[in-house]
């Protein structure tokens, strides 16, 4: 990912962890198309890449994202937001096989959240406030939001957030099980970095099929779900990095993985 072709993210690897920070800091990293279309171009590269075996997304200290741009959407009729499936192209970002973690302090609402959510881990500092507020401008979520957060949390807590649009701060977030792990602001982007490196320690195959078994019980039902992990699970059978992984356990080494 070459990040001077992007005006509204900055993006770097560190070892093989690739990483996209936000970067419009005067609108609270407000997201509107263009910076959309800049996270969805470096991610998709990133992913391709096989040398990233995970992607960290993360904003500032102010703000992981405080929404969609409120100034960009309020220009658009229905009928420009219907013909051009405003905001459809962050669907992408749930197609990714490279897991991903968002990093979050301060405030995560609306397309922020579902930003967050969109993600496979959300580390959280203990400054974050996540949140649907769409409907104090008489909208609704509209990246996902009304699904994941229902999945997340429940209909009890996502009817209260989404119907109130309030803000919930990150101890009620923990218990709710909407993030992974809460831990000082200062360490949420260091954290984030560990446990990304940790998983792209990992053999990258099994880890895109381990999360994709997960989003399938996210996604469906029980029964399609495990029929499903069954047979992800058998295919991790025809890798090297099953071969080596425990022939190192038995072997009681280190394995090193491949990635094939
Ligand atoms: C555009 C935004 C913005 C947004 C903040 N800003 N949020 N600009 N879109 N979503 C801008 C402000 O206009 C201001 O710029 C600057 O960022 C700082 O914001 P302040 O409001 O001065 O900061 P503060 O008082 O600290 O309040 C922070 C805040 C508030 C609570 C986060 O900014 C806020 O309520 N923002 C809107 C949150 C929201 O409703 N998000 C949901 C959007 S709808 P200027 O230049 O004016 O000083 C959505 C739909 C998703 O996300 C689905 C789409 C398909």
């Amino acid at each position: 990912a070459d990040t001077l072709k992007y005006e509204t993210i900055q993006v770097r690897t560190e070892g093989r962890v690739g990483v996209i920070t936000l970067d419009r800091p005067k609108a609270l990293n407000a997201l509107n198309t263009q910076l959309m279309t800049e996270v969805v171009d470096a991610a998709t590269a990133l992913d391709a890449d096989q040398a990233v075996g995970a992607i960290v997304i993360t904003g500032s200290d102010r703000a992981f994202a405080a929404g969609a741009d409120i100034k960009e959407m309020s220009e658009k009729s229905f009928s420009d937001v219907q013909s051009e499936r405003f905001f459809g192209d962050w669907d992408r970002l749930a197609g990714l096989s490279t897991p991903t973690i968002a990093a979050v302090n301060g405030f995560a609402l609306g397309g922020g959240c579902e930003l967050a959510m969109l993600c496979d881990l959300i580390i959280a500092g203990d400054t974050a406030k996540f949140g649907q507020p769409e409907i104090t401008l008489g909208v609704i979520p509209g990246i996902g939001g009304s699904q994941r957060l229902t999945r997340a949390v429940g209909k009890a807590k996502a009817m209260d957030l989404i119907l109130t649009g309030r803000q919930m701060k990150v101890d009620e977030a923990e218990r709710l099980g909407l993030v992974s792990r809460v831990v000082p602001a200062e360490q949420t982007l260091s954290t984030a970095l560990e446990v990304a490196a940790e998983i792209a320690g990992k053999s990258s195959i099994a880890a895109s099929l381990a999360k994709e078994a997960v989003n399938r019980a996210f996604e469906s039902g029980l029964t399609e779900g495990v029929r499903t992990e069954r047979s992800l699970f058998y295919s991790t059978f025809a890798t090297d990095d099953q071969t080596e992984g425990m022939a190192a356990f038995v072997e009681k080494r280190k394995p090193t993985f491949t990635h094939r």
